[in-house]
């Protein structure tokens, strides 16, 4: 891994402002790990579009790769208290994670081993895992309970007859399960990359708003839709006034986890010469207030940005990035007022910029200060479709109990993310339905390819190409 200079870097970037001279000119003290570039020549070479359309590629993963991650599997605010638990499926296989009497969690496949029945289909409570078919029933720490006419069963040991158990590692307020039990502890596994969360602090928050859709297309080109910024000038022209797309900086970190950073509250380098600083503002206010006149709440859980008054009110034509101060400090005040956080110190990007960390293969955590989502894709039915979902977790206040998280609102195949803007926001919903108008003709389209092979760009579509990298030492392996 090359660790390379800003300066150095310079010449394979977007012409104008880069994000490090964002950084140079921020109100507050940057943290090193923001200011440090992380890029390694990923090479040129194209990508099957087979990855992506064959059932038997995605036989392959699940073979080979999804057994032997660490997945996100739930939030410690999904299953608060004992008995508590949570149904996590994933690539033809399932788990319940039961939170115990001490406030551990154990998490075990979800498979009765009398013959094989799932022994719960939904999240909820219950004071066993009782199977429904014949009652054979396990204690929540997965210790074999009863056996219905155990007399026709006296071969069976009840200590063989115990759950077979997941590796279970808290991180953050998510809770990641592999079924891998040689594999490296997570952090080991992921990298130091995962040290940037400590300063932000994810296990304070706590999920406001979850959502969930099936897409078609795979999961893979789903998550890619997300991988980069670049295609806002085309897909997503309405955040351009505030969006720096073409500026986003790219890092990728050992095997398991890269990073986009995209500024905002700044210009598109493609209109940087059309409009002034209050242009930002004025763009970013109509983004943050989209829809509030919907009838419902004011401020939408997803909203990242203050639509405080003072944001029209300050004007310095000289300085060229008045708009990411004013947007930072309207964000300090209403974000800090509303966790009881004092982010006075905190600096202008992390509480303005967007840091979408991807940690492989399917998880992405935002990082920074102001509400963070956090997206999770997983394959759904067959290679042409995925379950992509949508979490907004907020601050809470310091030493409060965190509320429970709400269940996942499942968005109709046939409806758009607009009919989640209640809880998401308008703004986002758009931008999210927008990808979704891309996305079916994506899997299409690599059907109908006639050379089967797509060309990535090299700088901003190097996380893509870092995260097939990381897919095939499993998949070789
Ligand atoms: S399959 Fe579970 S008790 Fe028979
Ligand atoms: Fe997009």
């Amino acid at each position: 891994m090359e660790d390379r200079e800003p300066e150095q870097s310079r010449q394979s970037r977007c012409p104008g402002m880069s994000y490090s001279d964002l950084l140079d000119l921020d109100s507050r003290e940057v943290p090193a790990f923001l200011r440090k570039e992380s890029q390694r020549d990923m090479g040129t070479a194209p990508l099957s579009t087979e990855r992506y359309t064959s059932p038997d590629f995605m036989a392959l993963e699940n073979e080979k790769m999804w057994p032997n991650v660490w997945q996100f599997a739930a939030r410690e605010e999904d299953f608060l208290n004992p008995g508590d638990h949570v149904v996590y499926e994933n690539a033809g296989r399932s788990y319940v994670l039961v939170r115990q009497d001490d406030g551990d969690i154990r998490a075990f496949h979800n498979v009765c081993l009398h013959r094989g029945r799932k022994l719960r289909t939904k999240s909820g409570f219950a004071k066993e895992l009782k199977c429904p078919f014949h009652g054979f029933s396990w204690r929540n720490d997965g210790t074999l309970k009863h056996i219905p006419c155990q007399w026709d069963f006296e071969h069976l040991d009840h200590d063989a007859m115990a759950l077979p158990q997941l590796r279970v590692e808290r991180w953050q307020g998510f809770v990641m399960v592999s079924e891998n039990t040689d594999i490296a502890s997570f952090s080991e596994w992921a990298g130091d990359a995962l040290a940037h969360f400590e300063r932000w602090r994810l296990d304070e928050c706590y999920t406001v708003a979850w959502i969930g859709r099936v897409i078609p297309a795979n999961w893979k080109a789903t998550a890619e839709a997300f991988m980069e910024a670049w295609h806002t000038v085309a897909t997503h022209p309405q955040i351009m006034g505030f969006t720096g797309d073409a500026n986003t900086r790219y890092d990728l970190y050992g095997d398991h986890v890269n990073r986009a950073i995209t500024p905002s509250a700044v210009l598109s380098p493609h209109i940087a010469d059309k409009h002034d600083q209050q242009y930002i503002l004025d763009t970013l206010q109509a983004f943050a207030t989209q829809g509030d006149d919907d009838g419902g709440p004011r401020r939408k859980p997803g909203a990242r940005f203050s639509d405080a008054d003072s944001q029209s009110q300050t004007q310095d034509d000289g300085d060229p990035v008045m708009a990411r101060k004013v947007t930072a400090e309207a964000n300090r005040q209403m974000f800090g007022e509303q966790s009881g956080n004092d982010f006075s110190t905190v600096s202008d990007s992390e509480m303005t910029d967007n840091f979408t960390y991807n940690i492989f293969p399917n998880f992405a955590p935002w990082g920074g200060f102001i509400p963070n989502i956090v997206y999770r894709w997983r394959p759904h039915r067959d290679p042409d479709h995925c379950l992509m979902e949508v979490r907004i977790l907020m601050r809470g206040k310091p030493g409060e109990p965190k509320p429970k998280a709400p269940p996942m609102h499942l968005i109709g195949e046939d409806k758009p993310f607009a009919s989640a803007s209640h809880l998401i926001g308008a703004g986002l919903a758009t931008v999210f339905d927008q990808d979704m108008a891309n996305l079916p003709y994506v899997q299409e389209g690599m059907k109908a390819s006639a050379n089967r092979k797509l060309e990535l760009g090299q700088y901003q579509e190097s996380r893509i190409r870092h995260f097939h990298e990381t897919l095939d030492k499993y998949l070789q392996s």
